[in-house]
C-alpha cells in the first residue's frame, strides 16, 4: 500500500493585502466553490510588532467572503518556547476549536515563529484526529526549516518535542515581509538551520553563505530570501525524496548538531534559542569530527569562523554543567536523542563541508575534548579581542 501526501509551499509578499490571491488560492484549492471556515492563531510578539495585522486579516477575509469566513476572532497567544512549555496551551487552543465548532475540513491558520507553529500544529493534528493546518511562518528559522516540516509538538519533562505528531500541513505560505520586524537576534538564530543544511548537503551553498554573512546578519531582504529559498529546497527535498518523511527509521540526517542542541535548550532554561543551540551543537560536532579523524582541521576552521562571523556565541556555560553523577550534563543528550528517534543511536557528523554521514557511536572522552576546545577558543577570543578570527578558531591545538 502507498499513501501519498502533497502540500504547496508558496513564497509571497504582503499576503493579506486584499488583492493578493495566493492565500485564498491555496486554501480553497480542493473545493474552490465552498465557503471555508478558518480559525487564526497568531504569535503575540508578532502582533505587538505589527499591530495592524489582526485588522488586515479581518479585511482580507471580508474581501474574499465568498470563499472564506472567520469561525471566531483570531486567538493571539504568547509565542516563543514558552508556548511549547505551557502545559495548558494545547488545551486552550482545543477549547477554542470546540467552541467555534470547527470541523475536520475547517482550517487552523497558524501565524508565527517555529514554536507557535509547532504548538498550534499539534493542536490541529489532534483535534478531530487532524484538521487542516496552514502555516504562515514569520521568523527566518520558521521559513527556512520549521514551518515547512511534517512535525508538530510541544516540550514535556524537560525534553524537547516529547509530545507531538507527524502531520503534513495543508499548505505553507512564506511571506518574507513578516521578517521586517524580526529582531537581529532571531534573524541570526534562523541562519543556523540554513548553515546546517549547507554543511551536510551543499558545499556551494556554504560558500555562498560565507560571502553573504554581512548582508544576512544585517537582515538584508534579498540575501535572506536567497538563503531561505535554498534552505527550504534542501529541507523539502529531504522530506519528499529522502525516503523516510515520518522518521520511521533511526536516522535523522538533517539534524546535524541537534543531539547537543536539544539538550542545551532545556539545560539553559530555554534562555538559548533553538538556532543558537544548534550553532553550538554544530561547532561541537565539527570539532568532534576532527578529533575522531573524520574531518580535516581546515574545513573545520572555516565552519567555526563562519558561525562566529554570523554572530553566534559558540560557548555557553551550560556546556560545563555536570549531572548528579558528575558527568557532563550535555552527554545525556545522546541517550535522549536516541530515545526520541528509537532504534540504534544515529548521529550525523561531517567528512567535509557539504558532506554529512551517519555515525552510530560517539566517544564521550572525545566529546569532552571538543567541549574543552570550544571553551579555549571562546577564552582566546575574549582575551585577544580583535585578533583574527581564524587564529582564534584554530581547531588543532
Ligand atoms: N517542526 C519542525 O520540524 C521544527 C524544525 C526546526 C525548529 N523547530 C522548532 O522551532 C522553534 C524555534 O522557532 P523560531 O526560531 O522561529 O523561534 P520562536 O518561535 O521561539 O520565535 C522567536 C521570537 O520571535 C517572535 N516573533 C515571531 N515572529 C516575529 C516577527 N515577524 N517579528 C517579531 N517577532 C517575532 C516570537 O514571538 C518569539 O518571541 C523551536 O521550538 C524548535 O524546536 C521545529
Ligand atoms: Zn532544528
Amino acid at each position: 500500500m502507498t499513501v501519498s501526501f502533497e502540500y504547496p509551499v508558496v513564497f509571497t509578499n504582503g499576503v493579506f493585502s486584499p488583492e493578493r490571491t495566493q492565500f485564498i488560492a491555496v486554501l480553497s484549492r480542493r473545493e474552490p466553490s465552498r465557503r471555508h471556515r478558518a480559525f487564526f492563531v497568531v504569535d503575540e510578539d508578532l502582533v505587538k510588532a505589527r499591530p495592524e495585522l489582526i485588522d488586515s486579516i479581518r479585511l482580507y477575509v471580508r474581501a474574499h467572503a465568498l470563499r472564506l469566513e472567520l469561525a471566531a476572532d483570531p486567538l493571539v497567544l504568547p509565542g516563543g518556547e514558552a508556548i511549547k512549555n505551557d502545559p495548558d496551551a494545547i488545551a486552550r487552543i482545543h477549547a477554542h476549536l470546540h467552541e467555534a465548532r470547527l470541523d475536520r475540513q475547517s482550517f487552523l491558520v497558524a501565524i508565527g515563529g517555529g514554536a507557535l507553529l509547532d504548538a498550534a500544529g499539534f493542536a490541529a493534528a489532534t483535534a478531530h484526529r487532524g484538521m487542516r493546518l496552514i502555516r504562515l511562518p514569520t521568523t527566518v528559522l520558521a521559513q527556512d526549516d520549521a514551518g515547512l516540516s511534517v512535525k508538530n509538538g510541544v516540550n514535556r519533562f524537560g525534553k524537547k518535542n516529547f509530545i507531538g505528531a507527524f502531520a503534513p500541513p495543508f499548505a505553507v505560505v512564506n511571506d518574507l515581509d513578516f521578517l521586517r520586524t524580526l529582531s537581529r537576534r532571531d534573524t541570526i538564530a534562523g541562519m543556523a538551520e540554513a548553515i546546517k543544511a549547507a554543511l551536510i548537503r551543499d558545499a556551494d551553498f556554504f560558500s555562498w553563505l560565507d560571502g553573504a554573512v554581512p548582508a544576512l546578519s544585517a537582515g538584508r531582504p534579498e540575501a535572506l530570501r536567497h538563503m531561505i529559498v535554498r534552505s527550504a529546497r534542501i529541507h523539502l527535498r529531504h522530506i519528499a525524496q529522502g525516503g523516510d518523511p515520518f522518521e520511521l527509521g533511526s536516522a535523522r540526517p538533517l539534524d546535524f548538531g541537534h543531539w547537543a542542541a536539544h539538550k542545551l535548550e532545556p539545560l539553559s532554561g530555554y534562555r538559548l534559542r533553538h538556532g543558537e543551540a544548534v550553532a553550538i551543537g554544530m561547532a561541537l560536532d565539527t570539532l568532534y569530527s576532527v578529533r575522531a579523524g573524520y574531518l580535516d582541521p581546515e574545513p573545520a576552521e572555516r565552519i567555526l569562523t563562519l558561525l562566529t562571523r554570523s554572530g553566534f556565541q559558540l560557548w555557553d556555560e551550560t556546556l560545563a554543567l555536570c549531572g548528579c553523577d558528575g558527568r557532563p550534563a550535555i552527554l545525556d543528550g545522546l541517550a535522549e536523542f536516541r530515545e526520541h528517534l528509537g532504534g540504534e543511536l544515529t548521529i550525523t557528523l561531517l567528512k567535509d563541508v557539504g558532506e554529512g554521514f551517519e555515525a552510530h557511536a560517539m566517544d564521550e572522552s572525545l566529546i569532552g575534548d571538543a567541549v574543552e576546545r570550544l571553551q579555549k577558543i571562546h577564552a582566546a577570543r575574549h582575551d585577544m579581542g580583535a585578533v583574527e578570527l581564524h587564529e582564534a578558531a584554530d581547531v588543532r591545538s
